[in-house]
């Protein structure tokens, strides 16, 4: 038995020592060529290696991201599980960046920096927390991460699953047919969602027009899931009053891309939130542990729903 680790070294000497100290039995390997690919049972990689088929016993893929859509499930075979990763890292991570993304749009940090290089010096009006609402598409860990964080400063917080959810405080919506409802009482929309058939694409021309005008977008999820033009649009008409984005498609964009330089975009190389090796190491050596003893790892995806 043995555990690849597909990625940078730095990390993994981090994931070594770890797996060392809490499993000892199980020889991690950052090279096939240490060892007999028939033994290799885990693997943690980004995306799958092309010579996957030849790993005849692999019973689990551990992405080294929350998102898994880099994956292309199908063409795993049935017999391996895809597991997500679901670590303190992340999510803290992912706090800090929304709670700063949103307060920048409440309190018009861009507008400010706007003015700070033109030397103006001239206050914009002010909106209490209270009277901006906050929504978040995806409740599940990191959605629910983040709004535990924005909760104590006073904005009313919505959110939208596609199941359904009951969070302390929160109006919770799920399914198509009451998104319409949710983004019609949402100021500040901040995208969660994993990349799936059903959410790519989802930020577009349609979306934008059922928010309230002057309402601002946080896009966290994936790059596909945002119309471009549409957003430019948005904003240029006026629907839109500013964005913040870290997730695009392509990425990074190409120098002529207009979201680098528009005035109310305010664009970051999908830096939001990243796996942090001694707290992944820790989530996947207790997932391997639990795949032991005969229990679901955490953050086992479901394929059909493809997250
Ligand atoms: P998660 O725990 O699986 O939660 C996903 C949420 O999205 C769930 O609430 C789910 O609804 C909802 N959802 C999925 N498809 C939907 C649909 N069609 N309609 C309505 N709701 C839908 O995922 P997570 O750990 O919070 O991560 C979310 C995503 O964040 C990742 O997939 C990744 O793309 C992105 N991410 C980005 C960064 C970054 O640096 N920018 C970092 C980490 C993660 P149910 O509750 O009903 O299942
Ligand atoms: C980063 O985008 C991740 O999915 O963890």
């Amino acid at each position: 038995m043995a555990f690849w680790f597909n990625s940078d070294r730095e990390r993994g000497r981090i994931f070594a020592e770890a797996f060392a100290r809490d499993l000892p039995d199980l020889p991690f390997v950052m090279d096939t060529a240490e060892c007999d690919p028939d033994d290799i049972r885990y693997l943690l990689t980004w995306t799958a290696p092309p010579d996957l088929d030849r790993l005849k016993n692999l019973e689990i893929v551990f992405s080294i991201g929350a998102g898994v859509d880099q994956f292309r499930v199908e063409t795993l075979p049935p017999r391996v599980k895809l597991v997500r990763m679901v670590e303190d890292g992340i999510v803290r991570m992912m706090q800090e960046y929304v709670a700063l993304a949103v307060l920048a749009l409440h309190r018009n940090l861009k507008a400010y920096m706007g003015q700070q290089s033109e030397g103006r010096w001239q206050a914009l009006p002010v909106r209490q927390a209270a009277q901006r609402r906050i929504g978040v598409l995806g409740l599940g860990v990191l959605g629910q991460a983040l709004i535990d964080r924005l909760m104590p400063f006073g904005f009313p917080i919505s959110g939208w699953s596609r199941s359904r959810r009951e969070i302390n405080g929160v109006t919770c919506y799920h399914g198509t047919e009451s998104l319409t409802a949710f983004l019609g009482e949402t100021d500040i929309l901040v995208c969660l969602l994993p990349l799936t058939e059903e959410t790519r694409g989802i930020l577009d021309a349609g979306l934008f027009s059922a928010l309230p005008i002057g309402a601002a977008l946080v896009h966290v999820g994936r790059g596909a899931q945002l119309d471009h033009e549409a957003l430019i649009h948005a904003l240029d008409m006026h629907q839109l009053s500013g964005a913040v984005i870290d997730v695009t498609e392509p990425e990074p964009l190409p120098p002529e891309h207009p979201f680098w330089r528009h005035p109310r975009i305010m664009l970051t190389p999908h830096i939001a939130s990243v796996t942090q090796p001694d707290t992944a190491a820790r989530a996947v050596i207790e997932n391997v542990k639990r795949h032991r003893a005969g229990l679901d790892p955490i953050g086992l995806v479901d394929r059909g729903r493809g997250y």
